[in-house]
């Protein structure tokens, strides 16, 4: 930790990918010396802010004040909230206010959103005249832990979600916690199931730490909400430093998003958003893993736990077992039609293995008969699952 101009505590985690290497640059009320972070990485002229409609209530008047401040002509591109937006048509939207605006190639694009803003405005920059540069400010939990580093940029397709995009790294990602305040809470929480994520994929003290400070976290206190954003991001940084473009090791960031992609398309994206298809997708993914002898009962005993605690889903929805097998297959994950998996050895440690369909339908049928013997058990009580 570093002490800021303002003299609120401030961290910068490095990602290093050579000349695509770039800062994190995490404070409370950062965005009010936006403009003074652009002057620092040398943004020079227009500045174009991607939003959507809900973060445009909240705060575009500010950040656009701030960057007029300090000399930036702005123009906003403001789009409708949600996935279904992130389309090639709001790909279109951003183009043609950038040539409308006369955009060039030095001008810079600031993704001012959640994910779905962050993963739209990066392609775009990849694409406006070959190439512009971009900032992420991300104000969602998925996106200040997760989508805004890393560089995968993108639009969904009709038939497919991010099938369309490219690698392209922001100059900078500027995270302000404060915003996380006006975030709705059942989008934390999904922000949450990532955070358990990188616990389980690489660092078991982080997941101690989740344990026993999940109500306070709960409560967003200022200092573990510092303390999970910043950690997540170092363990993102690591992982996509070593492997950018996915070649081996950026997979272990797949861990529950086999079972959770598939859950998510099951239900037609309207039923779990995609941290809650992620949270039960960790349950079951480490349950598989202790069906397969991977990993001992405990790690599936604490991961459904904090699950739990964290106000997330924990069970599968009711499904059979060849639709979940066949969505299971659909995903971009799927190498020569054989699914692989990240399945937990213990807290901390995961690795990945090729998924065999009997022996997943072996494991799924016994924890149809484990589940339904659960439920008998305890209807006598009068408990309601
Ligand atoms: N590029 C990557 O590596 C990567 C990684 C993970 C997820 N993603 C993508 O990210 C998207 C999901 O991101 P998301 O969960 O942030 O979704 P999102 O961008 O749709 O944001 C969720 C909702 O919260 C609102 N919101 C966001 N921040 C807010 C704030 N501070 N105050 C009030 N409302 C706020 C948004 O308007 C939206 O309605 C998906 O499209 C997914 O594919 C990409
Ligand atoms: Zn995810």
């Amino acid at each position: 930790m570093t002490a800021s101009r303002t003299d609120k505590p401030s961290c910068s985690i490095h990602v290093e990918l050579g000349a695509r290497s770039y800062s994190i640059v995490m404070r409370r009320d950062l965005l009010q010396d936006l403009g003074e972070e652009l002057a620092r990485l040398k943004c020079a002229g227009k500045v174009g802010i991607v939003t959507d409609r809900n973060l445009a209530k909240h705060y575009l008047t500010q950040v656009t004040r701030r960057l007029k401040a300090a000399g930036y002509s702005v123009v906003s591109i403001v789009l409708p909230a949600g996935e279904r937006t992130k389309t090639l048509l709001s790909i279109g939207t951003v183009m043609d206010a950038l040539v409308d605006a006369r955009f060039e190639r030095s001008s810079t694009l600031l993704a001012l959103g959640g994910g779905v803003i962050g993963d739209i405005t990066g392609f775009a920059a990849a694409i406006y005249q070959r190439g512009i540069p971009f900032v992420q400010v991300p104000t969602s939990l998925v996106a200040q832990v997760d989508s805004s580093v890393g560089g995968k940029t993108g639009v969904d397709h009709p038939k497919g979600k991010n099938l369309i995009g490219a690698f392209n790294q922001p100059r900078a990602v500027f995270i302000d916690p404060a915003m996380l305040s006006t975030l709705p809470p059942r989008e934390w929480k999904a922000g949450l199931a990532e955070v358990i994520k990188y616990g389980v994929i690489a660092d078991a003290a982080f997941f101690d730490y989740l344990e026993r400070h999940i109500e306070a976290i709960n409560h967003l206190t200022d200092d573990t909400v510092a303390h999970i954003v910043k950690r997540s991001c170092e363990i993102k940084a690591q992982v996509v430093s070593e492997d950018e473009r996915e070649a081996d090791r950026r997979r272990i960031l797949n861990f529950g998003h086999t079972i959770g992609h598939a859950l998510e398309s099951l239900g037609g994206y309207r039923g779990f958003i995609h941290g809650e298809a992620v949270a039960v997708g960790m349950v079951y993914e480490a349950d598989l893993a202790r069906h397969l002898g991977y990993c001992g009962e405990e790690v599936v005993v604490r991961l459904r736990a904090l699950v739990k605690a964290a106000g997330l889903p924990d069970r599968l929805p009711k499904v059979a077992f060849n639709a979940l097998w066949a969505a299971m297959q659909q995903d971009k994950k799927v190498s020569a039609g054989t699914i692989y998996c990240v399945v937990p050895e213990r807290i901390g440690a995961v690795r990945i293995i090729p998924l065999e369909k009997s022996q997943t339908r072996a494991w799924f049928q016994d924890v149809c008969a484990r589940e339904s013997g659960e439920r008998k058990r305890a209807k006598p009580m009068g408990r309601a699952r």
